[in-house]
């Protein structure tokens, strides 16, 4: 697939079809009775696609006979994957509103149209909230969760277009219970599971479904690429690979999931979340008086 160096002059965008409900769709069949989504010939855009999870994604889906279609910042990492593998990509900012409309279209318009959208791209920040830099929970608020929710509405009229279509919105179990020094990542991340449910309920009639990859300590550039403090000691730990983890965010997709939560420690704390959030509370406040 061609290298695709630029896209639509910013600001221009090609006409998407409007938001229409599916009629097979409405049949609202329970994902354990629902054919296995097919991945060969996919259309996939997704960002995030330099490094980490969303690299992993692109690199395993386009092996699967997905058709890939990939962003992030970094053009030379992007130049890399696209000439390593059949994925076409294209270098942007994903915060910039006239650069997601440039990658909507150039993607639908490289790819034929939309099946799925990724939303992969992250980054967090550490520190006290109340010493912290207001402009960092602005910037990690745009990045984490309103580049991924204005990307996913311009998308959604391509994918209602799309075959099998779906959303894959990246979150973090900090977005399940929020720990402390990470106060504007956990925001950020608890919009995006908001977020997940709420698109899941209004686009189920449209046929497109949702899904909520939440993820647990992942080894990837997260850690040496945030945007203030470093990563405390006592929140180090065993880390599952980006690998491993595209494989289970695919495999939840294949099968219609809403959510998956890859490797034990991320389902451990999911639960633990959900059923002793006090316990997390004490383990963390043990962890940090360790230092
Ligand atoms: N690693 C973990 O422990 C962990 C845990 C829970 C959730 N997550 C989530 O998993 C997702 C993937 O993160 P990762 O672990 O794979 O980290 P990563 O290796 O740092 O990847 C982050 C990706 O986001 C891109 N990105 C960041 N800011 C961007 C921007 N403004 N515009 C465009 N692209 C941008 C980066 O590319 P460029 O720098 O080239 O732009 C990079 O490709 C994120 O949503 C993260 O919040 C990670």
């Amino acid at each position: 697939m061609a290298f695709v160096r630029a896209g639509l002059p910013r600001g221009q965008s090609t006409p998407m079809p409007t938001l229409a409900p599916s009629p097979d769709a409405l049949r609202h069949r329970p994902a354990i009775l629902r054919p296995r989504r097919a991945l060969r010939g996919l259309r996939v855009l997704l960002t995030g696609g330099s490094s980490g999870v969303g690299r992993s994604l692109a690199v395993e889906l386009s092996a699967r006979g997905a058709a890939v279609f990939a962003t992030a910042r970094r053009q030379p990492l992007l130049a890399t994957l696209a000439a390593e593998h059949p994925i076409a990509v294209l270098a942007g900012d994903v915060t910039d509103d006239a650069f997601r409309r440039e990658l909507v279209a150039a993607a639908a318009t490289s790819l034929g149209g939309l099946d799925v959208v990724i939303a992969a791209a992250g980054s967090g920040a550490i520190g006290r909230f109340a010493e912290a830099d207001p402009a960092t929970l602005r910037r990690v608020m745009e990045i984490d969760f309103f580049a991924p929710a204005e990307l996913v509405r311009l998308a959604l009229p391509a994918l209602a277009c799309g075959r099998d279509s779906a959303v894959v919105l990246v979150g973090s179990i900090l977005g399940l219970h929020p720990i402390p020094l990470h106060a504007d990542y956990c925001a950020a991340k608890a919009a995006v599971h908001s977020l997940s449910g709420t698109l899941r309920a209004e686009l189920a009639p449209a046929g497109i479904d949702v899904l909520l990859a939440t993820l647990g300590p992942t080894a990837s550039e997260f850690w040496d690429s945030l945007l203030a403090g470093d990563r405390p000691v006592w929140s180090r730990g065993r880390q599952l690979d980006a690998t491993t983890t595209a494989r289970a965010i695919i495999a939840a997709l294949e099968r219609h999931r809403a959510t998956v939560y890859p490797g034990w420690s991320a389902k451990g704390f999911a639960l633990a979340a959900r059923f002793c959030p006090r316990l997390i509370d004490r383990i963390v406040r043990r962890r940090m008086a360790k230092g």
